[in-house]
């Protein structure tokens, strides 16, 4: 039973719980439409708490019986939760539920996902399982018990014992409900171990169906991996006896990091080089780390509150970032993450549903997890380090890890740990946990007598109240033959206006600013094409080299739009230099050779006062392409011959950039052979990444039918491989197919919306065919709404996610405006639409 009236929630209300929790005894009895939940725990009242009701969430439960001190109570129930009499002193409270797991199709509390019971309790889904203050700042230990037929049966912490239809398991570690998870089903591991910095052996392995026994190896290598790397780079060791992951095929995010017990979206666990891409496994690398580093930036320490939420995230995303450019290439990690920052929080900073690293009230937390709370969360991380240094870093990191281990922390207190390890002030600086909006940084240069003088402006547009932010950033100097005169130098911007000068030089330099990114701003330069070229050619920043060269795309395909002009002849001669340039990663100039999107031109030209017309957008595009094509004519071949990989498959960064840059230039191929080396390359694949590369050309050449028929042949069987099937064909088609096939795709007989990977491969994939989704005549809009409405009944949160798409509504003509707004306000007016999704599009339409 939902409330009538959604409230909002605000961070300044904080109010501690009344009651320390010691231990809590669970009992599980599964059955798929009536488990019964048993609960007892102690409760033992804070020395310093503010006097207050006793009230435990729970919501969705029929309450069995509840007792105190082993004396029945009739507690006064309602919608939110329980709320009764209690003791003065300590007291055990104890309550058996029944609750539904079969019916639950939100995915949220104890749920059935082909046939095995799991949970989700992050952030707020505990509350669906049993009676408890389900807030993150209750810490306690758990001590669950699971009966059932079910051959497997998992939860939190270490084995306790098992025998005939029983499991037990007990977590020493004191934790938040969010981190509790249990797990039942008929499922074979994929075994490891781990031996940890101080010698203690932990037993390791990857739960899954039968069937998938065979995807595993990949996930446990990644696992040991992230296991060494946080005991050498973070001094962080692994503490239980084991370290369980399972691969859950209806979930609706990534993964989740329960103590002990991580569940994992089966999508971002399993890999074979058949059935999966390059991209898959290093995502799947990047998410195992990222759960595994959460067991102590999360767990071991957690959020006191979830407006606290960036605390672990922003920090564990930016430690799993650290990872990735320590097992890959920094420099290629790097693009790629501001690739995705820009596609992502951008819009969401620049729109209707900006809000604060820490955002200071929400209806629907899990509405809350989000772009910036992640990604701008870690980009936070990443410029206090570059402000304090590395050395400095580490010692803050080390007395965080000493000061606050088993405590629920916030902002201040880890902003004070780098205070009082370094000395310095960080008032301002906390400003990028308060303010949103990306700030825009503008720069004039000026040259005198051997001093090259560089001066900033900062403002955040759509943020009247925006105050100057601590600003970290990098420059190097590169003479006029290219030579590098002065080296990467952090300047530290605190004004609204600032200068800095670089004097001793002998002759005025180019300067390379806000190299790898060192700020999420947009820089604002008026920098002639020559000196983004000289930059593309010269610049000893890989970042700054890239972003060179994407200035100059972004410029060309806007005066092809605005303007009609053809494609910029200098620019694309510069581009073949790198791109043909053999003594460079593959994988750098692969990202080299990719246009900007559809969509982040739209963001561009928006931001120039020019309203997007994602038909000619489309259009530009397309010519573009066809113009590097014709022009590359003579040597794509053979570059991309170059690129072939004879060795057996691996998924590393040397053999993947070699299948990235061979899959870029087999792109342009197709465009002049109307896709005979993509047909051939699609015949001939032995891995995921050949094979899917080639279908996505195939399909851009509007040549797949027989290869889409075969491939959905070849793989019928297997879910994620499928998953790629449906969203490849409505991603990679033509905008004037988009919509049509999204709606024929929905009444496919695989088509199953009820599961969270398969609506988004078809919905998503529609969103992300710009040209597609914003058809003139509101298909798209439409096909889309429609799907939200029927969803939203099953599952509100993968609902509201989704709806974000429609967060740039506001960028687009007053024709396609209205379209997308009229759909708004026809899911607004839904009877009984999700607080989660009221929430969305109040705020998108607000
Ligand atoms: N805490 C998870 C992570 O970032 C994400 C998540 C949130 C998963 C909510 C499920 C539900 O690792
Ligand atoms: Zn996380």
């Amino acid at each position: 039973m939902k409330d009538a009236s959604p409230q909002t929630i605000y961070l300044e209300d904080y109010t501690p719980f009344g009651w320390r929790i010691a231990e809590v005894h669970l009992t599980f009895r599964l059955a798929p439409h009536a488990t019964r939940v048993l609960s007892r725990i102690r409760f033992d009242p804070a020395p310093d708490a503010p006097e207050q009701d006793f009230f435990l969430h729970g919501e969705d439960l029929t309450l069995i019986r509840a007792a105190i001190d082993g004396a029945e109570i009739t507690p006064a129930l309602s919608p939110q939760g329980l709320r009764c009499a209690v003791p003065d002193g300590s007291f055990t409270f104890e309550t058996e539920v029944e609750i539904a797991p079969a019916a639950n199709t939100a995915l949220e509390g104890l749920y059935m996902s082909n046939g095995m019971y799991c949970t989700q309790c992050e952030a707020e889904g505990f509350r669906k399982i049993t009676y408890y203050p389900d807030r993150p700042d209750v810490m306690a230990t758990f001590t669950v018990r699971i009966e059932g037929t079910e051959p497997v049966k998992l939860s939190n912490g270490n084995p306790g014992g098992s025998g005939n239809g029983y499991a037990e398991w007990h977590d020493p570690w004191p934790k938040p409900a969010y981190l509790f998870a249990l797990v039942a089903g008929d499922l074979v591991n994929h075994p490891g171990s781990f031996t940890t910095m101080s010698g203690k052996e932990v037993a390791l392995n990857i739960w899954v169906r039968p069937g998938d026994e065979n995807k595993c190896a990949w996930g446990m290598e990644s696992l040991i991996a992230s296991m060494r790397w946080d005991e050498k780079v973070y001094g962080r060791e692994y503490d239980l006896d084991v370290f369980n992951i399972v691969a859950v095929d209806d979930f609706n995010m990534g993964a989740m990091e329960n103590k002990g017990l991580n569940v994992f979206n089966s999508s971002c666990v399993l890999a074979s080089p058949e059935t999966s891409t390059d991209a898959n496994f290093e995502r799947i690398e990047a998410i195992i780390a990222h759960e595994y580093f959460h067991n102590w930036t999360g767990n071991r320490i957690t959020c006191r509150d979830w407006f606290q939420l960036c605390l672990k995230e922003g920090l564990t995303v930016y430690r799993d970032s650290q990872f990735t450019s320590d097992m890959r290439s920094p420099e290629v990690k790097r693009i790629g993450d501001v690739i995705d920052l820009r596609a992502r929080q951008f819009p969401e900073d620049q729109g209707p549903l900006s809000h604060p690293v820490r955002p200071e009230s929400f209806q629907e937390i899990n509405n809350f997890y989000t772009a910036t709370v992640y990604e701008k969360g870690a980009e936070v991380i990443g410029m206090l380090k570059r402000l304090v240094g590395d050395d400095a870093y580490a010692k803050a990191l080390d007395l965080y890890f000493d000061r606050h281990d088993g405590q629920a922390c916030t902002i201040e207190d880890w902003l004070a740990v780098f205070q009082d390890s370094t000395g310095r002030d960080l008032t301002q600086f906390k400003r990028w946990y308060s303010q949103p909006g990306t700030p825009h940084l503008s720069v004039t240069e000026d040259w005198q007598d051997g001093t090259f003088t560089l001066t900033f402006a900062q403002h955040t547009p759509g943020q009247p109240d925006a105050q100057p932010q601590v600003l970290p950033i990098a420059v190097g100097l590169l003479g006029p033959n290219g030579d590098e005169v002065a080296p990467t130098r952090v300047l530290e911007m605190t004004e609204t206006r600032q200068s800095f000068a670089f004097d001793g030089l002998g002759a005025r330099p180019v300067p390379s600013i806000l190299r790898g990114f060192s700020a999420p701003v947009v820089l604002e330069r008026a920098t002639s094409a020559s000196e983004k070229s000289f930059l593309l050619a010269h610049d000893t920043d890989a970042f700054n080299r890239w972003e060179a060269n994407r200035d100059l795309a972004r410029a060309c395909l806007e005066a092809m739009v605005t303007e009609g002009t053809e494609p910029d002849d200098a620019w694309l001669g510069a581009l073949e230099q790198v791109v043909r340039d053999d003594t460079l990663d593959p994988a750098f100039r692969a990202l080299m050779l990719a246009l900007p999107t559809q969509a982040e031109m739209a963001q561009h030209l928006h931001a120039n006062g020019v309203t997007p017309d994602p038909d000619a957008l489309y259009a530009a595009s397309e010519s573009l392409g066809n113009a590097m094509a014709a022009r590359w004519s003579g040597w794509l071949g053979d570059l991309r011959a170059a690129c072939t990989v004879d060795a057996p498959y691996d998924p590393g960064a040397g053999q993947s950039g070699k299948r990235a840059l061979g899959g870029a230039l087999l792109a342009l191929l197709t465009r002049l052979d109307g896709g005979a080396a993509a047909q051939a390359q699609f015949d001939a694949a032995d891995n995921m990444t050949l094979q899917l590369g080639a279908l996505g050309c195939l399909v851009h050449a509007g040549t797949e039918h027989a290869a889409l028929a075969r491939f959905a042949e070849q793989w019928r069987g297997d879910r994620l491989v499928m998953d790629k099937w449906f969203a490849l064909q409505v991603a990679a088609t033509a905008p004037e197919n988009a919509a049509t096939r999204a709606e024929a795709l929905t009444r496919h007989p695989d088509f199953d919306w009820k599961n969270p990977n398969r609506f988004r491969a078809v919905f998503g994939s529609l969103a992300m065919n710009h040209a597609g989704f914003h058809a003139r005549d509101g298909r798209g809009y439409r096909l889309l709404a429609d799907w939200l409405i029927r969803l939203d009944e099953k599952n509100p949160q993968t609902t509201a996610r989704m709806c974000s798409v429609f967060q740039t509504w506001r960028r687009y003509d007053n024709a396609r405006q209205a379209l997308m707004k009229a759909e708004l306000e026809r899911l607004a007016a839904k009877p009984g639409l999700s607080h989660d999704v009221t929430e969305m599009v109040t705020r998108l339409l607000g």
